[in-house]
């Protein structure tokens, strides 16, 4: 089964958002094998972040993701990097339909609520950041018979 990284930015947190995210992940089928909050510092935001390093947005970016905690949190499920990345919306609030995250609870592309990874490779590389294998629960869950065939 396909894993990602998702993370409630530190104004969902703040936006008492956790519970209604985690909510539609869970509700959508998906399994948390992953859970912990923390406040990312720069060395962090650089990691995490190192493709933008040196865009006109970074700065922001960097003090805007290190701002508060956020949560983290790896799902697991069939394909589920494309469909969180469906269920988040587009990274512009603007552009992100309604019944999405973004769509629903934000408005400006720079406190845009949440992220998930954009790719397999991606989301390996992010787990890693934040996850120890350790930290990570491999079960079977019940109602797996109820969501997949
Ligand atoms: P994310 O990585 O956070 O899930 O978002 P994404 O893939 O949809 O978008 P990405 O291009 O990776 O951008 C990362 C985050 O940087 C902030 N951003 N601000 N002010 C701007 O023009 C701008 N562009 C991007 C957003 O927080 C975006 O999610
Ligand atoms: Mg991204």
């Amino acid at each position: 089964m396909e894993r990602t990284y998702v993370m409630v930015k530190p104004d969902g947190v703040q936006r008492n958002l956790v519970g209604e995210i985690i909510s539609r992940f869970e509700k959508k089928g998906f399994k948390i094998v992953g859970l912990r909050m923390l406040q990312m510092d720069r060395a962090i935001a650089e990691k995490h972040y190192g493709e933008h390093i040196g865009k006109p947005f970074f700065e922001g970016l960097v003090a805007y993701i290190t701002s508060g905690p956020v949560v983290a949190m790896v799902l697991e499920g069939k394909d589920v990097v494309t469909a969180v990345r469906a269920m988040n919306g587009a990274t512009n609030p603007a552009n992100a339909g309604s019944g999405t995250i973004r769509g629903d609870f934000a408005i400006e592309v720079s406190r845009n609520v949440i992220h998930g990874s954009d790719s397999v490779e991606s989301a390996n590389r992010e787990i890693a950041i934040y996850f120890t294998d350790k930290e990570l629960c491999a079960y079977k869950k019940i109602l797996e018979d109820w969501i997949y065939e």
